[in-house]
């Protein structure tokens, strides 16, 4: 087969990432409303029929303890833990657990098993329920049968049809490699942005220790990064990590077995499915490691903690090869309460431990928790709870977002929750008439287009964060940050509250304006300005009915993975200080454009508008490729395109540049890679001569209002 450009430029600029529109992908058309689907379900019969299937153990793959319940948690868990804040990429939405890479990933050996063991359940209910929230039901299931309380279960999740190629796993070309390269230094720990797990393909951290080795330390120490990546704290970390090991067994008596190819790489006769190996004589092979928790692997109970708490460990190679901890004396693996073997009920094996275990009970903290969780086995079954529950919903944005009976009341700091409106929320009239009150108003037409962008474009569609609902743009930490240019921001804000203030009390009904309303307002109004200069007539859709999120609404904390680096609309580019694995300033432009579910048109349509508007961090001209800012011109492609201009960089590093004109040397403009990129990437110029077209610039008009009201609007679930 051919390569693919990408194979012969590995260094080209990916603005494919941009392509992958999941509407136009899903095969149920555009159209398709899965929320409304699955509001048909009725959802005691799915858990009835999760439980027949995960109770009906099969010959071609036969269920330990004659359940799949442990299995189902440990898929439900996979799926889930990918997530990281960073980029709030990955987890459970979309069920790529089904699809390359993390299909054939080493940590999820054998889940491809319970996927097929599932495969009826999702058969029988087809478009009404997507694999995404099977997997992560079959989980809740699974944990209820086997005597745990959960918290509840949201559905909404939509089934992906490609792999999400915009994820960056990280720069290793090899499997759980020894030799990493994701680390800024060679220490364990300090994980380049915005990776979470420490070893490629693995969900999180290499069980056996860093590197393979049973170091308790460096294990307690990866854990607590990786997790704090997951947005758990220690609390929720060994809550999960003790209660996910509550049940279940891990799989690898032996080394001998010869264990075939991952999913993608497997023959096509095994359809599908990977790692075959001959189980009958030695065992499921899966992990390498061998063994129970504890003595009661299908019930929920402290039989984990009392066993890491209550004995001795001592690391040593098991069965499989692999690192494994047992009780340290002989007396002790005497004493240890058997668990029954998990095909062979006559038989019994001895507990084990991972050396990921017992880092938590060599930890201070970590041991803290678990001595609190063993004296205290209600709190142990809450903090379970509510970190399970967190863990399976925190991809899923705002609570609205959640659909079903099962979907608890409580609302939860880490859905970033936007209060109700108490009042009523304005109309054509109240609108036509803030218009004028922004207009009579000192505030520019550049401050308003920044301060709506700064406001919006925190959005993030991997996680459903972000966003111009809720102003959180006032608060903490969002308006010290640099790129928002603080001091003028605070000074717009202050000229928007006045006006938000006197319109609010000059009413006598209960008719309100909100600031996030205004702040988006005021940009629209911008933009129609601007548009109205260069001689076009628009109307920028206005949807009111944001409202103002408190201080107490926000965990302050939690925003901060949304902070711009850089920002290529704003043509910011930051202190340089990284540490993550984008090399370039135009790679963060797309990564960010992905995360806005922006497309190459109306990246480029943004870019080329926002330039025009003059919206540049801090006002610099870098960019500004027109003679006459504020307006809504093409002026910015017609220039960067114009042949009569050469361009140098300024320094080695090649992040900005002087503008020359050619005949006379004189230097015209300065720009950055942001800007350049759009001339020099053969895409994204092909995009860039659409617009600087003499049929263009109504062109970029239409398109830059139709971008710029979709990220304005992004986060208005409300709406839908
Ligand atoms: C099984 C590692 C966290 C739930 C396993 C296995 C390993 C492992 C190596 C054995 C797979 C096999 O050979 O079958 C880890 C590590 C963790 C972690 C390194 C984090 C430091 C969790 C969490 C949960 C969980 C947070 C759920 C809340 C399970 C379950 C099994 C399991 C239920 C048993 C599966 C079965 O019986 O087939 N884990 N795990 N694990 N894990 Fe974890």
């Amino acid at each position: 087969m051919t390569w693919s450009n990408q194979e012969w430029w590995p260094e080209l600029l990916r603005v494919d990432i941009l392509d992958d529109d999941e509407e136009q992908l899903n095969p149920y058309g555009e159209d398709f409303d899965y929320a409304e689907e699955f509001q048909k379900l009725d959802l005691e019969e799915v858990k009835a029929d999760i439980q027949e299937v995960m109770m009906d153990s099969q010959e071609w793959w036969p269920a330990d303890y004659g359940t799949y319940g442990p299995l189902f948690i440990r898929m439900a868990w996979h799926s889930a833990g990918t997530y990281r804040t960073l980029d709030g990429r990955a987890g459970a939405s979309g069920a790529r657990q089904r699809l390359p890479p993390e299909s054939s990933w080493p940590d999820n050996v054998n889940l491809d098993k319970a996927r097929r063991v599932l495969q009826p359940v999702k058969l029988k209910y087809g478009r009404k329920l997507s694999w995404s929230d099977l997997i992560v039901l079959a989980g809740n299931v699974a944990l209820e049968t086997m005597g745990f309380e959960t918290y509840g279960f949201g559905g909404g999740r939509e089934d992906a049809y490609k792999s999400n190629e915009a994820v960056e796993w990280g720069p290793e070309t090899e499997w759980e490699t020894t030799d990493p390269e994701r680390f800024e230094d060679e220490e364990v720990g300090d994980l380049k942005d915005p990776l979470a797990n420490t070893v490629m393909g693995l969900i999180y951290v290499n069980p056996e220790g860093p590197y393979g080795e049973p170091d308790v330390e460096g294990s307690a120490a990866n854990i607590r990064e990786e997790f704090d990546r997951m947005a758990m704290d220690d609390e929720e970390t060994v809550a999960l990590i003790a209660g996910g090991h509550t049940f279940g067994k891990v799989h690898g008596a032996d080394d001998e077995t010869e264990v075939g190819p991952d999913p993608e790489s497997a023959p096509i006769e095994d359809q599908g499915l990977g790692w075959d190996h001959d189980f009958e004589k030695a065992g499921m092979i899966t992990s390498g490691i061998e063994g129970p928790w504890n003595s009661t692997p299908t019930m929920w109970d402290t039989g984990y903690i009392d066993n890491l708490l209550d004995y001795e460990w001592e690391p040593h190679k098991g069965p499989g090869g692999a690192w494994q901890w047992q009780p340290a004396t002989e007396e002790e693996r005497e004493d240890i309460e058997k668990a029954p073997d998990a095909q062979d009920f006559d038989e019994s094996e001895e507990p084990m431990m991972l050396t990921t275990d017992v880092a938590l009970k060599r930890d201070d903290d970590y041991r803290e928790v678990l001595e609190d969780f063993q004296e205290n086995p209600d709190h142990f079954q809450q903090a379970f709870a509510r970190a399970w529950y967190k863990l399976i919903h925190r991809d899923m944005g705002p609570k609205q977002r959640l659909l079903g009976p099962e979907v608890p009341d409580e609302t939860f700091v880490w859905q970033d929750p936007i209060p109700e409106a108490d009042y009523e929320t304005v109309g054509a009239e109240e609108v036509a008439e803030l218009e004028d009150a922004i207009l009579d108003s000192d505030l520019d037409r550049t401050q308003r287009v920044k301060t709506a962008w700064a406001s919006a474009s925190t959005y993030r569609d991997s996680d459903k964060r972000g966003g111009a609902n809720g102003a959180r743009i006032r608060l903490e930490p969002q308006k010290d940050w640099e790129v928002n240019e603080p001091a003028t921001l605070a000074e717009v804000l202050d000229t928007y509250e006045e006006i938000q203030a006197e319109f609010n009390e000059s009413r006598d009904d209960d008719v309100r304006v909100s600031l996030a309303d205004l702040i988006v307002l005021g940009g629209n109004v911008a933009v129609e300005q601007a548009a109205a200069d260069a001689g076009y007539d628009v109307d920028v859709p206005f949807e009111p009915g944001r409202t103002d999120a408190s201080a107490e609404q926000t965990d302050a904390d939690s925003f901060a993975p949304l902070k711009p680096k850089a920002d290529g609309f704003r043509n910011y580019i930051g202190d340089g200080d990284y540490n993550d694995l984008y090399d370039t300033l135009e790679e963060r432009m797309v990564d960010k454009a992905e995360l806005l579910n922006l497309s190459v048109t109306e990246l480029t349509a943004l870019v080329g508008g926002m330039r025009a508007l003059g919206a540049t961090y801090d006002d610099t001209e870098r960019g500004v490729l027109t003679d006459d800012p504020g307006t809504l011109t093409n002026d910015f492609y017609v220039n960067l395109l114009d042949m009569a201009y050469e361009w140098e960089p300024v320094d080695e590093d090649e992040e900005v540049f002087e503008g020359f004109e050619r005949d006379s040397g004189e230097k015209v403009w300065e720009a950055t890679r942001f800007d350049l990129i759009f001339s020099s990437h053969a895409r994204l110029r092909a995009h860039a001569d659409v617009y600087a077209a003499e049929d263009g610039e109504e062109k970029l008009v239409e398109d830059f209002v139709t971008a710029w009201s979709k990220v304005m609007q992004a986060d208005r679930f409300d709406l839908e």
